[in-house]
């Protein structure tokens, strides 16, 4: 049995603590300063939540890596959870985001770009139809919405612990006995969320056919593998079964690749052959330029085309004033046409699977009692000893402190990891001594968890 001296573990981290405030002395007086006006003294709330007194402010990003206010250089493998997927900058999409914002940055007037992007994600997903949203939360609520507006029925359906941006019916969860209940944390729930959800495990397709056999469900929303929990891959089988269900329950099912385009340049939906009724998608397309979309099969935009009041489409609750700009759409046109190509994907999975191949040669060398998961270029290592098969094992795995103390510990040698979870991205600028380094820091971090084995102290 082993199990971590958590008084130990404490005093660690405030070690670690005090190193970075020692290390961030301008982010601090900065994060003082911006107390004044911002609320909770950030520009976005979540920013709170980085292990460390405060956030690191960015002095420069370039490619994989970036610089601190104070100087410091990171190896960044958070790359803006996705956002910064395609590497910070890229030229060639810098260069096409300033040429067109010199021509002309937002104009509700279509540019020649929308046809290539739409037509470039037609080749990487399959689906024929295209339309364009600033982040992925709205493409989620706008298909949402469709699938409501097509079947006529109220609810969808979500996986446990699932995450799909700032979108009311995805803010619930199961309880211990298994009921639909509002997610912790839900801010002001317009309506309690069994009234428009129903929660079921990954993987748990007799719950599944149960939620849909009532004939409510207008969607299925579901990511291929579970992503903002930890990664769960689904069972051999499971997304045949979904695809087979909802056909025969009317049901649409919509997946969302926002994080799972890391398995390849089509996501999960072309890597696995998946047949989605519609595909949503944001962060990564225009290399962080606010870009999103989602795209449908030929009949579902058939019964959109009929289901639509032209005269009334603006105000229909699908929209956005500055959704498909020409910005975007630049972005968009370099970021796939350019950075985020088929062939980088070849580069960046190797990458992951040199990443994976190092957090698993330091867990069997200690015998740690942790897992490492990947999807293509997406790797997470995860604090119990075997894949989690849904999303309630994942959340009763997670290590708020063994998180915070590996991830600051990284922070402090230069590594930034995704937070809330020690998540993992590589982007085309990534290099395998990026990979190394963090292979090598991770095992000084683990040689450091005071561990104790049957009762007596060792460093695992
Ligand atoms: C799978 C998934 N879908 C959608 C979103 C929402 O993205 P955004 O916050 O950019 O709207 C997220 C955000 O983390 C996500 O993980």
């Amino acid at each position: 049995m082993v199990t971590i001296d958590r008084q130990r573990l404490h005093e660690l981290m405030e070690q670690e603590r005090q190193a970075f405030r020692e290390r961030h002395s301008h982010s601090g007086q900065l994060a003082d300063d911006a107390r004044a006006n911002l609320l909770y003294g950030v520009p976005m709330n979540w920013m709170t939540r980085w292990p460390g007194d405060f956030p690191v402010f960015v002095e420069r990003a370039d490619g994989a890596r970036f610089r601190d206010v104070d100087g410091n250089e990171f190896v960044d493998f958070c790359l803006g959870d996705t956002g910064g997927m395609a590497g910070h900058s890229p030229k060639v999409a810098v260069d096409a985001v300033a040429e067109q914002a010199a021509r002309g940055i937002t104009l509700m007037l279509p540019t020649g770009d929308a046809q290539w992007v739409g037509a470039e994600m037609t080749r990487r997903f399959g689906l024929p139809y295209w339309s364009f949203t600033l982040t992925a939360t709205d493409a989620n609520r706008f298909v949402i919405r469709w699938a409501r507006q097509l079947t006529g029925r109220p609810r969808i359906v979500v996986h446990n612990w699932c995450y799909h941006g700032s979108v009311d019916e995805t803010f619930a969860t199961l309880d211990d006995a298994g009921r639909t209940v509002a997610r912790p944390g839900n801010v002001g729930m317009p309506v309690p969320p069994e009234q428009t959800t129903k929660v079921v495990e990954i993987n748990d397709l007799e719950s599944l056919e149960r939620s849909l056999a009532t004939g409510d469900v207008a969607a299925c929303l579901f990511e291929p593998a579970l992503t903002n929990i930890g990664i769960v891959l689904p069972d051999p089988g499971y997304h045949d079964a979904v695809r087979e269900l909802c056909t025969r329950h009317g049901t649409l099912l919509v997946i969302d690749e926002t994080h799972t385009i890391s398995a390849g340049p089509g996501g999960c939906t072309a890597a696995w052959g998946l047949r989605p009724d519609a595909v949503t998608i944001g962060k990564t397309l225009g290399a962080g330029i606010p870009s999103a979309a989602y795209g449908v099969t030929a009949e579902v935009a058939e019964r959109v085309y009929a289901a639509t009041d032209y005269e009334l489409m603006d105000v229909g609750g699908i929209g956005g004033t500055l959704a498909g700009n020409a910005l975007s759409m630049a972005a968009m046109r370099a970021t796939l046409g350019a950075v985020l190509t088929d062939e980088s994907f070849g580069r960046m999975i190797q990458l992951g699977e040199r990443f994976e191949a190092g957090v698993q040669s330091v867990i069997d060398f200690r015998a740690l009692p942790f897992h490492v998961t990947r999807l293509g270029c997406r790797v997470e290592y995860l604090f119990r000893p075997d894949r989690a098969r849904n999303g309630s094992e994942a959340a009763a795995a997670q290590d708020g402190e063994l998180d915070a103390f590996i991830h600051l510990y990284l922070l402090n040698r230069g590594i930034l990891m995704t937070p809330f979870h020690n998540m993992a991205l590589m982007s085309p600028a990534t290099t395998s001594e990026d990979v190394d380094r963090h292979t090598e820091v991770f095992a000084e971090a683990c040689e450091s968890i005071p561990f104790t084995r049957a009762g007596r102290e060792t460093r695992a």
